[in-house]
């Protein structure tokens, strides 16, 4: 038989190939997804050859990646516990399904994926897994074998001949992708400690970050972005350069106590640069082109995007509900906004869009045809009369 296993070219996941061979006698496929994360897919290849897979496939899922999952959750305005914009939370999803795609080619019964039994990653990768099929069994090491620290695993491999390429100490557990680098464990886990600026990968600390501000200009159709500064650009070129001009300015980084799925509370710094930058010019777009019960409840439906998607609960009638209606609404929200970016700050300074609500002629303070200052008289009688009634009955009972 054959087991498909989620393969990143690290040290964990590269034991696990003769681990897998050992205790269960399978013949074992590499499949590594490439989101963007900054590896050399060469390299990673080689690796799990050299490791004893009899197969690698290296997927690369980069545009799909950005176009139908982090794009989606952007265009819904889906954010975690108020602050994370989900780049690790919406990768694992499309990981699940190239899995299950290898494993129906390969004809394989088994997928291995190298998540510890504390975390989300095994929630959503078993879940996302069994929505497309749920015949297909989970191999999950981390949750079974003894090996439980660092110099275990190099022990282990060791002992089974596979080389270590990496030799630096691993502080942080770290996941990136063309959207986000996320920064877990270490020091980070005493809620007393500052983060260091040093992990940064993706922002530069603030007191590093460029001295002249910037403007960057982000178009939009329909909810989606296409253009930055007037150029057509691809998903992928399009968030690789807003990476980098926020990264400049010090834009995108938090610093998080998250509720995870299994229980725990648990702290992550994630590096969100060009996110931060669509999910601000998209909310400074959405206030032109939306009306206000529509952006209300957006919101609502935004929180539970956010929760679902977190939760690993993406292939799901209600999130393929939640999207239509997204869809639905962000039909007109098209145009562009202009951002000025200095020093990790944000300020809106241009919105434009044929499609905005919002009218000078009738917003502005002086007369036009639309709007009567007498007639405000009349409103506000009616508006204000449950509130007159109250106060009326308020008085006569105090008496
Ligand atoms: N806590 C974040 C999340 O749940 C980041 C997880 C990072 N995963 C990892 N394998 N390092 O989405
Ligand atoms: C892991 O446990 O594999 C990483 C952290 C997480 O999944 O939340």
């Amino acid at each position: 038989d054959k087991v498909v296993l989620a393969y990143s070219g690290g040290l964990d996941t590269s034991i696990t190939i003769p681990w897998l061979k050992e205790n269960y006698d399978l013949e074992v496929i590499a499949c590594c997804v490439d989101v963007g994360q900054d590896d050399d897919m060469e390299q990673v290849k080689i690796k799990a050859i050299e490791s004893g897979a009899s197969k690698v496939y290296v997927e690369d899922c980069k545009e799909e990646f950005l176009t139908e999952y982090a794009f989606k959750a952007l265009k819904a305005g889906a954010v975690y516990e108020h602050k994370y914009l989900l780049g690790t939370s919406h990768a694992r999803p499309l990981i699940a399904k190239k899995l299950v795609e290898v494993a129906h080619k390969e004809g394989a019964k088994y997928i291995c994926h190298g998540c510890t039994g504390k975390g989300n990653d095994q929630v959503r990768f078993e879940t996302g897994i069994a929505a497309i099929d749920q015949s297909i069994k989970i191999i999950a090491p981390w949750r079974i074998w003894d090996i439980k620290s660092r110099e275990d695993a190099i022990d282990y491999a060791n002992a089974h001949g596979i080389k270590l390429t990496v030799t630096k100490e691993k502080i942080y557990s770290r996941d990136q992708n063309l959207w986000h680098i996320s920064h877990e464990g270490g020091d980070i886990e005493f809620l007393e400690n500052e983060h260091k600026d040093e992990i940064y990968m993706m922002v530069k600390p603030l007191e590093q970050a460029k001295d002249t501000a910037e403007y960057v200009e982000i178009e939009f159709k329909k909810g989606v972005p296409v253009a930055v500064n007037n150029e057509k650009l691809d998903a992928v070129s399009l968030v690789t350069k807003l990476n980098k001009i926020a990264g400049e300015h010090g834009i995108g980084v938090i610093d998080i106590i998250e509720n995870r799925i299994v229980g725990m509370k648990s702290r992550g710094i994630y590096e969100t640069p060009g996110g931060t930058l669509l999910y601000a010019a998209l909310q400074e777009l959405e206030s032109i082109c939306l009306d206000k019960d529509t952006m209300s409840f957006k919101k609502t439906v935004a929180q539970k995007y956010g929760d679902l998607t977190y939760s690993g609960l993406w292939f799901t009638p209600l999130k393929d509900g939640l999207d239509a209606f997204i869809d639905s609404i962000m039909e007109n929200v098209s145009g562009k906004v202009k951002l000025k970016l200095y020093k990790g700050n944000i300020k809106p300074a241009a919105r434009i869009s044929k499609y905005a609500l919002y009218d000078e002629g009738i917003s502005s303070f002086g007369a036009s045809d639309m709007y009567d200052h007498k007639d405000a008289e009349g409103f506000i009688k009616l508006f204000s009369l449950p509130t007159k009634v109250q106060s009326l009955i308020k008085s006569k009972n105090s008496k």
